[in-house]
């Protein structure tokens, strides 16, 4: 069996998650590569090294174009801040190299495009972290709408907020920075765009509403000096599907009481289909003719989730979606890749994001063949 060097860079909350998936893939699965982690890099060299030590990676590097190119890293795996993305991918894919890179793509549609582009032309396999979608229940969730269970759909209405800059004293952080791909469409509302495009498919017109709320954060925890923002709070939109659905798209970093509230509610001429990732282990489904919603468990029948557990209701978690998330990327590097979103994919919720943006921007619809 050949052998695939990991190489990941970050150490924060994604890279944490990458390890784990990482380490994890392996004994959920049975694999046609045995995983080495190969390399860990970080800004903080000593961080780097601790981390390194304590999850199980060979080396560390406080440079990352090092690891990048250490005969012994054959995927780069970037769990690095937004704006980092480009020049990390671009170096991995110009050694020829496999990116698994986390989302959003990028932080302009000209990157992501260029991205997908160099990326294509060197035939690497890509992948975006776009975790959510690899939910055994979501699979469930495409296959009724794919099967008619709901009838003609009509209609998509979806919500990704979390509260965690809801406190005006939340400090400044690259989320804050436009040239960073800051801001609640592009943190948290990305996710929910590829989940659209994901269960309906393509969509080909947008108008929307952006709004900063509070527009001067402290610097750092509890510092007097300020920082002033102009990224998005808050975003709301209305979505025409190629498929002739219309929908609402929103999302929030400000709305107290939501922690991961990724939703959506799919109605359709003959049900609704109704997700909160905060109960990621069920669907809601309610079909003509019946009293209120059922609630659809997740268990072994659905594809990965027995990967963990062989009992029904027993549950999985955010990070068994990375795991297999990590699992489908595996298998797209040996040739047997059916899911996951490439930087193709993301290059498409990337140029949603833009066609929502300037439809704030000019206060009109936007198609999305304009952007
Ligand atoms: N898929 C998901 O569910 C999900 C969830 C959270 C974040 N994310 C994405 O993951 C990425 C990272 O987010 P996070 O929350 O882990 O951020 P974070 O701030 O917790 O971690 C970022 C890491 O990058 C490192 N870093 C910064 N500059 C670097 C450099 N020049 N070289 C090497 N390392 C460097 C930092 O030291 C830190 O370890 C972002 O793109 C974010 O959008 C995805």
């Amino acid at each position: 069996m050949r052998k695939l060097g990991i190489g990941l860079i970050g150490t924060g909350f994604m890279g944490r998650a990458h390890a784990l998936a990482f380490r994890n893939v392996s004994a959920a699965f049975e694999l046609p590569f045995t995983l080495h982690l190969a390399a860990l890099a970080d800004a903080n060299p000593a961080r780097a090294q601790s981390c390194a030590t304590a999850w199980g990676f060979e080396r560390a590097y406080g440079d990352w174009q090092q690891l990048i190119d250490d005969p012994a890293v054959n995927l780069i795996a970037i769990t690095t801040p937004n704006h980092l993305h480009y020049p990390m991918a671009m170096a991995a894919i110009t050694a020829g190299k496999p990116v698994y890179c986390e989302k959003p793509l990028a932080v302009s549609l000209e990157q992501a495009t260029a991205m997908h582009q160099a990326a294509k032309d060197a035939g690497v396999v890509t992948r975006v972290g776009y975790n959510y979608q690899h939910n055994p229940v979501m699979g469930l969730a495409r296959q009724l709408i794919k099967n008619g269970e709901l009838g003609e759909i009509i209609s998509f209405q979806g919500e990704f907020s979390e509260d965690f800059m809801a406190d005006p004293a939340s400090p400044w952080s690259w989320r804050c920075e436009a040239a960073h791909a800051g801001g609640a469409l592009a943190d948290l509302g990305s996710h929910l765009l590829g989940m659209a495009r994901y269960l309906l498919g393509d969509i080909e017109a947008v108008c929307a509403d952006l709004q900063t709320v509070h527009r001067q954060r402290p610097a750092t925890a509890g510092s007097p000096e300020l920082r002033t923002i102009a990224v998005d709070d808050l975003v709301h939109a209305l979505l025409r599907f190629t498929n002739g659905a219309r929908g609402t798209f929103s999302s929030s970093w400000l709305k107290h009481g939501y922690k991961n509230h990724l939703s959506f509610e799919v109605s359709g001429t003959n049900g609704t289909l109704s997700f909160d990732q905060e109960r990621l282990n069920e669907l809601r489904l309610c079909q003509m003719g019946q009293a209120g919603f059922q609630r659809l468990l997740a268990g072994p029948d659905l594809p990965g989730y027995a990967a963990f557990s062989p009992a029904p209701g027993h549950q999985l978690g955010y990070n068994e979606l990375k795991t297999l998330e990590v699992h489908e990327l595996i298998m797209a590097l040996a040739g047997q890749g059916q899911l996951g979103t490439d930087f193709g994919q993301a290059l498409e919720v990337e140029r949603l994001a833009s066609a929502i943006r300037l439809a704030a921007r000019e206060q009109r619809w936007v198609n999305l063949g304009e952007v």
